[in-house]
């Protein structure tokens, strides 16, 4: 499967940074073979989806509303999102979960909302550094996603273990790998034969040091980057290793 290499802007980037990143994306990321998604805050959603219009990169939002409209004060519809020049949607973000206390039945209702408007979600999943210690690290993502997703879903999931956001720390490669094993195992339960089909990101401290060890990992279908999407040469580099990682073996 194309690896998704998506970038979370998160609350970054004003008119020049944003334009400056899409510019280098538009014309660094044409012929790659890996799918490229940028997510600006929403109001870059329309500069930054004109400066690719035509290109290979795609251009998604970082939440949405459940509702398609109404008195929200605040908030973006699915739909505006779409008319706004997105295609994509995070969803159920940590920061979002986190910082807003956002549900697993809110997330459910918001993926349902964007797969109506025409978005495709990612779902984000992840452990607390103290569930990890705890080894509940199963019984969280497990809740999360049977939670979280529609029986119908149509998405990307992406596991972020919280304590490796931002921090510059990862899981061993065994454990991300172990990890992805039990989401797949949890899309087949949930979803049937369609979670087969479901691309798993990787999310939480992934740079060009060690993007290459996690997207050749099995069952890691491409990754959901912060910081470094938001420098334009790590962003392309993280995407190079995944092109190298879809490559077939040189024949010797
Ligand atoms: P960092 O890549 O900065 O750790 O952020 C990961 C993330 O939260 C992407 O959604």
């Amino acid at each position: 499967m194309r690896k998704l290499i998506a970038g979370n802007w998160k609350m970054n980037g004003l008119t020049e940074l944003s334009a400056s990143l899409a510019g280098s994306l538009r014309r660094g990321a044409d012929g790659l073979d890996c799918d490229m998604l940028v997510c600006p805050p929403a109001t870059m959603i329309s500069t930054v989806a004109h400066i690719l219009v035509g290109s290979a990169t795609m251009v998604g939002g970082q939440d949405c509303h459940a509702k398609v409209s109404g008195a929200h004060t605040g908030d973006l519809s699915a739909a505006m999102l779409r008319d706004a020049g997105a295609s994509w949607v995070i969803l159920g973000h940590s920061e979002r979960r986190g910082d807003h206390g956002e549900t697993d039945a809110e997330v459910k209702a918001k993926t349902e909302a964007a797969v109506k408007a025409d978005l495709t979600p990612i779902v984000c999943v992840g452990e607390t550094e103290a569930q990890r210690v705890a080894g509940e690290q199963n019984a969280v993502v497990g809740s999360q996603l049977v939670h979280s997703l529609p029986k119908e879903f149509q998405g990307v999931v992406a596991y972020e273990p919280v304590w490796a956001i931002g921090t510059g720390r990862t899981p061993s490669t065994d454990d991300v790998a172990a990890m992805h094993g039990f989401i797949r195992a949890t899309l087949i339960s949930h979803l049937g034969a369609a979670g087969q089909g479901v691309r798993i990101l990787y999310g939480g401290s992934v740079k060009p040091s060690n993007a290459k060890e996690l997207l050749h990992l099995p069952e890691v279908g491409g990754a959901l980057i912060g910081g470094a999407s938001l420098v334009d040469a790590d962003f392309l580099a993280i995407a190079h290793a995944a092109q190298m990682v879809a490559e077939p073996p040189a024949a010797s």
